[in-house]
């Protein structure tokens, strides 16, 4: 039985970074590319995360702000201190961690940031530049996922392209990238009726739900490309995906570790979207 090759998003990530890591200290400028993080209140995963993200920015030469707010921070604080880097020339990027603490509209908050200094492509103004195939900033996942599937040299043109899940950060915006290179996209959900009569068509298949191990091989078609976007914390603390590795490893001619996969390469694609604010901004 052959095996599905085990795509390294690690890897991958690293390649990228270093890359980037290149082309900033080559800059010719004393003004380095800078990205302001917001966190407000003390959810402990947000807090890994931003702390991840604000590391291996400083590790390519991004320069980073961090502002942790406390949980009781108005919307209006928060506002405002949006507006202040909005305005701010030597900040390029700005990130604010979801999820928001409940006494602060997300929307609201997304919307406010400048279009351009969006880093994580959530903006209305991004997405709709997205649907339009005109994309400026497009959300890090997806643009995590793009990247693993051009890895394996499968032709996307004319593809079948099943995503599970259909979040504004993942499916959404996934689809919308798949089409515009002229794959044929199905977007299945919680509400999708015979789930398997979908995936099985599936050349590519794209699982976000956040279900542990829940996709195993008889969803899987012989020799399909599977990317795991799910990272579920278990009981005994390891992480796993929303795909069953070990069975779908037999019948995929691709496939995505978690961890290791998608993951890293959601960071390095915030990198990216970083870079490329600050080199629009500063017209390079
Ligand atoms: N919370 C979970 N994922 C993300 C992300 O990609 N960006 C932001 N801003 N918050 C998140």
């Amino acid at each position: 039985m052959k095996q599905a090759i085990i795509l390294d998003g690690q890897q991958m990530a690293q390649e990228l970074n270093n890359q980037l890591k290149a082309k900033i200290s080559d800059l010719k400028t004393s003004i380095m590319p800078t990205l302001a993080t917001i966190i407000v209140g003390d959810n402990e995963a947000s807090h890994i995360y931003v702390a991840n993200k604000n590391k291996q920015a400083n590790n390519v030469g991004i320069q980073t702000k961090a502002f942790y707010l406390t949980s009781d921070t108005s919307e209006n604080e928060l506002l405002k201190l949006i507006t202040k880097l909005n305005q701010d020339e030597s900040v390029h990027g700005i990130l604010v961690q979801l999820p928001l603490p409940k006494s602060i509209n997300e929307q609201t908050i997304i919307e406010a940031i400048d279009a351009n200094k969006d880093v994580d492509g959530f903006h209305p103004k991004n997405l709709g530049l997205l649907m339009l195939n005109k994309p400026n900033t497009v959300a890090c996942t997806p643009l995590a996922c793009l990247h693993l599937i051009k890895q394996t040299n499968c032709q996307i043109s004319g593809a079948n392209v099943v995503i599970i899940g259909r979040s504004n950060i993942v499916g959404k915006p996934l689809a919308a990238l798949l089409a515009n290179l002229d794959a044929t996209v199905t977007i299945c959900h919680a509400k999708t009726k015979n789930l398997k009569t979908h995936t099985l068509s599936a050349d590519i298949l794209i699982v976000a739900i956040g279900n542990p191990r829940f996709i195993d091989e008889s969803y899987v078609k012989e020799r399909a490309v599977v990317i795991d976007v799910g990272i579920n914390r278990l009981a005994n603390k390891t992480i796993c995906g929303d795909v069953d590795f070990a069975k779908v490893i037999d019948k995929a001619s691709f496939l995505t570790p978690v961890p290791k996969g998608v993951g890293p390469l959601t960071i390095a694609m915030l990198l990216q979207n970083t870079w490329n604010n600050y080199t629009k901004q500063l017209k390079l």
